[in-house]
């Protein structure tokens, strides 16, 4: 009895504790509009249930967030996360908070300390040295590698002429990974035409853990994630994924070490640069840095691709126009694109904005205050979650008007874009810790979607149903049909 009454003491005791030392917290929670929280719970809620049905939660509780002034909160358990729809909250919470949210802990098992979720003062000295390798000029070193790719991923799409809907994403992904690979660490996989390997199940299976865990409450604490079956699975694989990528680095280092690089392209793959730079990676640095590299590029990528072929294979007038564009520039030549011919893609570049504005293959970025910051209506101690979602903010009717939700690409003629807040469209994040890639991306997806296009005719249907598996994923696929140009 004594001990009980003991446990009891103790326990109050350390809630008290608990409460007295979380005060700002509290003060700050009540200082913000409510938005469907319950007592204890708080908004744990609403992240239970399936991907389609959490990401269509996490949209009703940002809009919910948007109309009650565009700055509240959400308790999940015991943290607090401050939600920002305002462009200017966005703005002050992109800036000054480079920390990420602790939700992305749960890829640290796989990335280490590799750019995408390197703590901030680690993250701080390797983006200034990895800056230089994302530079413009060394990129378009890549646009051969985007070509040939694109045309071997039209070859591929042969087979699907004339037939039945299918889904877009698998071949998309495929020539995404051949690109990735090649220019990252100089390996051509060919995944095109050999989809399964052991290597790329692996990477699929530790991506959905990952994705599962994120949106799983009782799969979170280490101690019960450790006694399911996932645990194993996901150590065995990603060890799998870490070996390939370490026997790449280990034969680029000694090839680099005794000057046998091959220099028949006249290029350098990203991790040769790496290679170079003044700062003396580790192999283990330079194997987070490339797996970071390829997984941050491969599907997002891919994402935007397959979602733009959805949009235009149902606005046919659209797609007329990206056509007669490619045509005035490419005449019925079948050479891959230059540079001067990606530049001179004016409307598809307002496309695939366009296609990322509705389709936010990002929806979510989570950060962590390291310092305390002053936003529109309150002030956010250190420590604590804020959560921007652009997949809500992209479609809010208050910034982009009454018919926020349908395809128009001229929202990004120069006129029409010049008075927009500079957070109000945020596909690749904003301020120095957006994405180091945004260049890459945008000529990689003109290419690619420049070959398809001149060769093909889309045709598809609206598509609705999303969920959210990390990235932004419709539900049935991105079914289009083909016909030939
Ligand atoms: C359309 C394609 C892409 C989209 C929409 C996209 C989007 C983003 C976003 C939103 C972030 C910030 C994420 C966060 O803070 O949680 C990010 C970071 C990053 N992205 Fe991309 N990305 C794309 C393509 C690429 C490509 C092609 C690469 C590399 C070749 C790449 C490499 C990275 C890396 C390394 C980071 C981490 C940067 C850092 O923390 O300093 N991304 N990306």
């Amino acid at each position: 009895m004594i001990v009980l009454i003991l446990i009891i003491m103790i326990s109050i005791t350390y809630y008290a504790y608990f409460r007295r030392m979380r005060k700002p917290l509290y003060e700050l929670s009540e200082s913000l509009p409510d938005t469907g929280s319950l007592p204890v719970l708080g908004h744990t809620h609403w992240f239970i249930g399936g991907p389609e049905k959490v990401l269509n939660n996490i949209k009703e509780l940002a809009t919910l967030v948007q109309d009650t002034g565009g700055l509240s909160k959400i308790w999940i358990g015991p943290s607090l996360y401050i939600v920002s729809m305002n462009p200017e909250d966005v703005q002050k919470i992109l800036e000054n908070c480079l920390q990420k949210d602790s939700s992305y802990k749960y890829l640290q098992a796989w990335l280490g300390n590799g750019l995408f979720v390197a703590p901030t003062d680690l993250w701080k000295v390797h983006r200034r040295v990895l800056k230089p390798i994302f530079h413009n000029r060394i990129i378009e070193d890549y646009i051969d590698v985007f070509g040939e790719q694109g045309s071997v991923l039209v070859n591929r799409l042969e087979e699907r002429l004339g037939k039945s809907e299918f889904d877009a994403f698998k071949y998309i992904t495929s020539c995404m990974l051949d690109i990735v690979f090649e220019t990252a660490m100089g390996e051509k996989m060919d995944v095109q035409h050999n989809p399964d390997t052991p290597y790329l199940r692996a990477r699929n299976i530790v991506m959905s853990i990952i994705s599962m865990r994120l949106f799983k409450a009782w799969m979170q604490p280490d101690a019960l994630f450790k006694l399911t079956p996932y645990s194993k699975i996901q150590k065995d694989n990603i060890d799998l994924t870490h070996k390939f990528t370490d026997e790449v680095v280990k034969k680029k280092r000694k090839l680099y070490e005794t000057y046998a690089l091959d220099r028949e392209t006249g290029r350098k793959d990203l991790l040769e640069l790496l290679l170079e730079r003044d700062i003396k990676f580790t192999d283990e640095q330079l194997r987070e840095h490339i797996d970071s590299i390829t997984i941050a590029g491969n599907d997002t990528t891919a994402l935007v691709i397959s979602y733009a072929l959805l949009l235009l294979g149902h606005h046919q007038d659209e797609q007329q126009k990206v056509y007669e564009e490619l045509q005035s520039i490419f005449g019925d030549s079948k050479r891959s694109p230059t540079k001067e011919d990606l530049n001179r893609m004016d409307y598809l570049e307002r496309v695939i904005k366009e296609t990322m504005r509705l389709y936010t293959v990002v929806p979510v970025i989570g950060r962590k205050t390291d310092k305390e910051i002053k936003l529109s209506n309150c002030t956010v101690p250190a420590g604590v979650g804020c959560a921007v979602v652009p997949f809500v903010m992209h479609r809010s009717k208050k910034i982009w008007g009454p018919d926020a939700d349908s395809f128009d690409p001229d929202r990004f003629l120069t006129e029409n874009s010049a008075s927009r807040h500079p957070c109000a469209f945020i596909p690749f994040s904003y301020g120095t810790r957006n994405c180091i890639g945004r260049h890459f991306g945008m000529l990689a997806m003109k290419s690619i979607l420049a070959n398809i296009l001149r060769s093909y005719k889309v045709k598809s249907r609206a598509c609705d149903r999303l969920k959210i598996e990390i990235l932004l994923f419709p539900v049935p696929g991105h079914l289009i049909s083909i016909e030939r140009r």
